[in-house]
């Protein structure tokens, strides 16, 4: 039977159900999108008449929200309402590693899927498909069916007469590029069991994915494929710079290794960039959930394989605190830092296990007083993460001890005239502007022997050839 969808729900307007259900309401004008969450204040941005004020930045994003917002795309925090008039509900909630009980530190905390599930079986109306949108442990369908039929059991309605379908449609989508990896995805991946709900939610991406890039499996394997991609675009990193320290110390340029083995096709040229370590909120924690799940079936050597991907990586982001450290001659007390960028990566206001917050807090630890800038970031947000006020917040009278001594920071909203008595600019994030600074200028107003570190490559050393700030980059032993 053919099901034709008009009318979709999405619980949980974040960085997944945003952004997806804003495309999916563009490219399908005759289907009817109401995003859900519980956050109000969250909802209010994303209905801000100001598109600045939007939740989350991705580039192209506030275009579609100007074209789609009230007309076939609605945000809003009546999760009964919407769930109820819908025929298709999207689960796109947080999925974060547990923090305590069974598990804990490793597998994934279902209770927002879990809690969605029984908002579904409570409210939903006539025949519904449940898509796991969200970036879920293998078998966790099982767990949302068990849910939903549950309903069955404890109805107080006799007629009740709803019916699910339970779907995975795996995100891959990257932040900063979210719109164009939606728009032009290298696939879609449908698991299910029910013929025509999987061609229900086909057809849906046919109206501008090719039918050659949407990939059926069965469910758990598109479960455990979610999982795997983002362990291998992980490893990949975390390869390359353990190659990036091997360069340093021979020699070598990690770049021109990258561009070498890019070059075979059976590796490919792209996810070889070296870095400060990978951050973002699923790399982590969709690997430990890998690591989880190995144990759990008694693979121990899968999980240690896969786990020393994660303890790699907070092992890179202390080795760039390390180094600098020793280069500003081993102690940081009273030094000024300037960090460019704190976002995980460029394009995205998000910070969630950027590899700049455990540097920061290294750094910060040894003494110095940091100037943070990020275009996207504001203060709050990066106070949140290093746990800790910015200087311009502290008592007064506990600001006098705490410049003797070190160990603060500030934010700064423009890199112009930043680098005032400077010991040394750390470049955290990739964004573009920072390309453009001009550095015979900075060199001047900075203190010395001055150190630039660039852990992202963003910067072209001819143009610091006419200053007398030393150099560092990721991964370039011709440097050291
Ligand atoms: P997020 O934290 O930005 O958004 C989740 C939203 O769900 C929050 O606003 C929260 O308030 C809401 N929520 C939680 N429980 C709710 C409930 N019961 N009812 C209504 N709203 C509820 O998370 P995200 O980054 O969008 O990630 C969502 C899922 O998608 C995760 O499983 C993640 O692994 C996966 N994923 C994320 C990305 C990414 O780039 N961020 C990419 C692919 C997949
Ligand atoms: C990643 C995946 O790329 C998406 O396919 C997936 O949907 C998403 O996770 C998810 O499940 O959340 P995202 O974390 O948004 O997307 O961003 P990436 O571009 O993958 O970058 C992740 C981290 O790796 C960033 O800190 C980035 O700076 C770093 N990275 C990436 C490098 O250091 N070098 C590279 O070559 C690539």
């Amino acid at each position: 039977m053919e099901i034709s969808i008009r009318n979709i729900c999405c619980i949980g307007a974040g960085y997944v159900g945003g952004p997806t259900m804003a495309v999916i309401a563009d490219r399908c004008p005759n289907i009817l999108v109401n995003v859900v969450d519980v956050n109000k204040e969250r909802i209010d941005l994303w209905n801000s008449s100001n598109l600045d004020n939007l939740p989350i930045y991705e580039p192209g994003l506030d275009e579609i929200i100007k074209r789609c917002r009230d007309k076939n795309l609605f945000f809003s925090n009546d999760v009964e309402k919407f769930i109820s008039s819908a025929d298709m509900i999207f689960i796109s909630v947080n999925t974060p590693t547990k923090k305590k009980g069974i598990g804990a530190g490793k597998a994934s905390d279902l209770k927002w899927v879990e809690a969605s599930a029984r908002q579904v079986a409570a409210f939903a109306t006539g025949h519904t498909i449940v898509v796991e949108k969200s970036t879920l442990p293998v078998r966790t369908a099982e767990v949302i069916k068990e849910i939903l039929l549950s309903k069955k059991d404890f109805s107080d309605q006799e007629n009740d007469s709803s019916t699910f379908d339970v779907l995975s449609n795996p995100e891959f989508l990257a932040e900063g590029t979210a719109i164009h990896d939606l728009e032009n995805p290298d696939r879609v991946l449908i698991g299910g069991e029910d013929k025509d709900a999987i061609k229900a939610l086909t057809n849906i991406y046919k109206n501008w994915v090719s039918p050659k890039k949407i990939l059926e499996t069965n469910i758990w394997s598109s479960e455990l494929a979610k999982l795997t991609a983002n362990a291998f675009l992980a490893q990949r990193v975390s390869s390359i710079n353990s190659i990036g320290a091997l360069c340093e110390a021979t020699g070598a340029d990690v770049r021109e290794v990258a561009k070498a083995i890019g070059f075979d096709s059976r590796i490919g040229s792209k996810f070889l960039d070296a870095g400060p370590g990978f951050g973002g909120s699923c790399f982590k924690k969709d690997i430990l959930n890998l690591v989880y799940l190995s144990e759990y079936f008694g693979l121990k050597e899968v999980a240690d394989f896969w786990n020393s991907v994660v303890t790699f990586n907070t092992w890179h982001q202390h080795r760039i605190s390390r180094l600098i450290t020793k280069k500003l001659f081993g102690t940081l007390s009273g030094k000024k830092i300037v960090v460019l960028g704190f976002a995980f990566k460029s394009n995205t206001n998000d910070t969630r296990e950027s590899a700049a917050i455990q540097i920061c807090k290294n750094l910060i630890e040894e003494g110095a007083a940091l100037f943070i800038h990020d275009p996207k970031v504001n203060h709050q947000q990066i106070s949140r993460d290093l746990n800790l006020k910015p200087f311009s917040f502290i008592e007064k009278n506990e600001k006098e001890k705490i410049k003797n001594h070190g160990g603060y920071w500030d934010t700064i909203s423009s890199t112009k005239n930043a680098f005032k008595d400077a010991d040394a600019i750390l470049v955290l994030t990739e964004w573009s502007e920072y390309k453009n600074i001009d550095w015979a200028n900075a060199s001047s107003q900075m203190r010395k022997p001055s150190w630039l570190f660039d852990s992202r490559s963003v910067i072209d050393p001819t143009k610091l050839e006419n200053t007398d700030i030393n150099f560092w980059r990721i991964g370039d032993g011709l440097k050291i």
